[in-house]
């Protein structure tokens, strides 16, 4: 937070949003759906790829902010396993694009110590394209600020899928197949994501009210935010915005807090027996 502010100048909007924010409850984890390039282009007359192309930026922005701000991970969909459907040379524009990316932003990952990690099922991933992701991991791995992890290949369902196979895997290795239990901590440590805090905030661009395969059981209690600014146009404005929203919201967990209203059961007015003679509404 405080790297944040030292590159902010003091008066800008940025400056005041980010000061107003709460140092105690930035979310450790953000992912976000980056939606909306196609559109962009569209808007444009421009082919899609120049959409993707200029989203790149923006993938840039929110790496180096959310460094600055202190997160412990950012996860961002890239690719997902349904995107091979798209047009060939769409596919190939998005994958020169992203070898660019890795090549350019080697020197802001170490300046910012952010440790890159490509999740998915990257052995389907063309081979220099899994050669410059291997690199850039290589070279970050010792980095200990922000976990940039890039969903590529990426699905929530196959994710789950490989975290089973790995868990009978290791269980078959072990010999213990037969007293094998499977429990949550058991698949969390199997998923790509392992030994990362879930994310707290999940953002989607460009409008659209949907999960899309990502990280499906890891935001099991993400706040959502969801905005009509497509990925291209999307500001270190906003993500500072979605963040003030996010503190604002009160999240519960499935519990109680505070400021809910007293439980029936605990209400001197009402017993139990009492409540459950009420009509349901
Ligand atoms: C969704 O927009 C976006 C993608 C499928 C790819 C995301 C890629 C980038 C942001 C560019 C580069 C990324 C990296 C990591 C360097 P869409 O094409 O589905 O948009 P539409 O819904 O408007 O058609």
């Amino acid at each position: 937070m405080k790297e944040l502010l030292q590159a902010l100048t003091p008066g800008e909007r940025d400056w005041q949003i980010a000061t107003r924010l709460d140092p105690k409850r930035i979310p450790a984890h953000i992912a976000i759906i980056m939606d909306g390039n196609g559109r962009w282009a569209r808007q444009r007359n421009y082919p899609r790829i120049l959409g993707h192309k200029a989203g790149v930026d923006p993938v840039r922005m929110v790496a180096e902010t959310g460094a600055q701000l202190g997160l412990e991970a950012l996860t961002l969909y890239a690719f997902s396993v349904e995107n091979w459907k798209r047009p060939r040379h769409e596919v190939e524009g998005l994958w020169r694009l992203l070898r660019f990316y890795l090549r350019r932003e080697l020197p802001n990952l170490m300046r910012n110590d952010i440790q890159l990690v490509a999740v998915g099922r990257l052995e389907s991933l063309p081979g220099p394209v899994q050669d410059e992701l291997q690199a850039v991991m290589d070279k970050t791995a010792l980095n200990r600020g922000m976990r940039l992890n890039l969903a590529i290949n990426y699905g929530g369902r196959t994710e789950l899928v490989d975290a089973m196979n790995a868990l009978l895997d290791n269980a078959r290795l072990e010999g213990n197949l037969d007293s094998l239990e499977i429990t949550e901590e058991a698949i969390a440590t199997h998923l790509y994501t392992a030994g990362l805090k879930d994310p707290d905030l999940l953002i989607r661009t460009s409008g659209e009210m949907r999960i899309s395969n990502f990280l499906l059981w890891q935001i099991a209690y993400a706040e959502l935010y969801v905005t009509e600014t497509l990925w291209p146009d999307f500001t270190r404005t906003e993500l500072l915005e979605a963040i003030s929203n996010y503190q604002n919201r009160e999240r519960r967990f499935g519990g109680l807090t505070l400021t809910s209203p007293a439980p029936v059961e605990t209400s001197p007015l009402l017993l139990e027996e009492e409540a459950l003679e009420l009509p349901l509404a």
